[in-house]
């Protein structure tokens, strides 16, 4: 019997999207209603640090994150250990000499070094690093676009977690999900001036998942198709258009909108959701306040499913960035902490 224990650890990114997938058209494969487009974060400051191990003396599959037993049984998590097991057992197939993995439970462990759920993009780290975790393990040749496919079943966000830099998830059109898939635009070091500072509104978890959120928005609101079939897909390509030239004005206006239209449908859904607070108010008010005595566009405020900001800013202008936004908000009752990230730096997915 083999009595082995075989082991592989990985770490995964945070991204925040600067065009928001929101809208799912297949809940099983979490399909999107949309493209959407992402930069990746600085592992240094947001990242899921996850070890896979398997054994044939391990009874169950488990997963502990940041400590606490998780459940798994879930179909998202059961995707992503199917999907990777199959693929597993090909190799095994083809090659008999390999030791049988497939067939073996997987113990996981899991460790961020941010708030969990609370709009930081926990679950696109998250399952990015348990999907590559798994992959390491089983030696999958597939590349980083064929295991987004894997990811995105586990959290739509998470496709895009399998890349640094500049990431598009390409919506797709088949009703298997077989071509909704991320995809490089750039890398980090295509722009390596791009900044990203985070606010801390609230470490609190959000109210009502994205999930859940997705499904009140494309059952009840009606500005939601637009943005869906007009807005974005003619905002991806300008967004695509304005990182490949450096354009940080025309990026830092799409990303505005896009957050806007993103929190518009939200407040469309029927009942209403409201995942900025007043803190958050205040920063995008800050920051328009700031563009426009500067006479151009500085910075770009985004949130996701919850109040934290993420402030995109080129880092000639940090100075003036984070001095006006502690300035504008230490006031603020609420205002909490504020960290930085720097997004120039290369991220090996393979
Ligand atoms: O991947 P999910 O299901 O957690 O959804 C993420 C949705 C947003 O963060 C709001 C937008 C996005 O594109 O990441």
């Amino acid at each position: 019997v083999d009595q082995k224990i075989y082991t592989a650890s990985t770490t995964a990114p945070v991204n925040i999207a600067v065009i928001k997938y929101w809208g799912k058209r297949d809940t099983a494969l979490n399909l999107p209603t949309n493209s959407s487009l992402s930069v990746t974060l600085s592992q240094k400051d947001l990242r899921t640090h996850t070890t896979a191990s398997c054994s044939a003396s391990f009874e169950s599959d488990t997963l502990h994150l940041n400590g606490e037993l998780q459940n798994i049984s879930g179909p998202r998590q059961t995707a992503c250990f199917r999907e990777l097991r199959s693929l597993r057992a090909a190799l095994e197939a083809a090659d008999p000499s390999l030791p049988k993995l497939s067939t073996y439970k997987l113990h996981i462990v899991s460790e961020n070094n941010f708030p969990t759920a609370a709009g930081l993009a926990s679950s696109a780290a998250g399952f990015a690093a348990l999907v590559r975790a798994i992959a390491d393990l089983y030696e999958l040749p597939q590349n980083p676009t064929e295991l987004s496919r894997i990811a995105r079943q586990g959290s739509g966000s998470a496709c895009r977690s399998l890349f640094g830099g500049y990431v598009a998830w390409e919506q797709g059109e088949k009703i298997d999900g077989s071509d909704s898939l991320a995809v490089e635009i750039a890398p980090a070091s295509h722009w390596p001036d791009m900044k990203a500072a985070i606010l801390v509104v609230s470490a609190a978890k959000k109210g009502v998942s994205s999930t859940s959120g997705m499904q009140a928005t494309v059952a009840t609101s009606s500005l939601f198709p637009h943005r869906a079939r007009v807005v974005v897909p003619q905002r991806m390509e300008e967004m695509i258009k304005a990182i490949k030239e450096r354009d940080f004005e025309t990026f830092a206006d799409l990303t505005m909108k896009d957050s806007n239209s993103f929190h518009s449908v939200c407040l469309d859904t029927s009942p209403p959701i409201f995942y900025m607070n007043d803190v958050s108010k205040a920063a995008i008010r800050v920051v328009e306040e700031l563009n426009r005595v500067s006479g151009r566009k500085i910075a770009a405020y985004t949130f996701d499913a919850g109040p934290n900001a993420v402030i995109y800013y080129l880092e000639k202008d940090e100075a003036l960035v984070l001095g006006v936004l502690k300035g504008g908000l230490e006031h603020v009752p609420g205002f909490a902490v504020s960290g930085t990230a720097a997004i120039p730096e290369e991220y090996d997915a393979s």
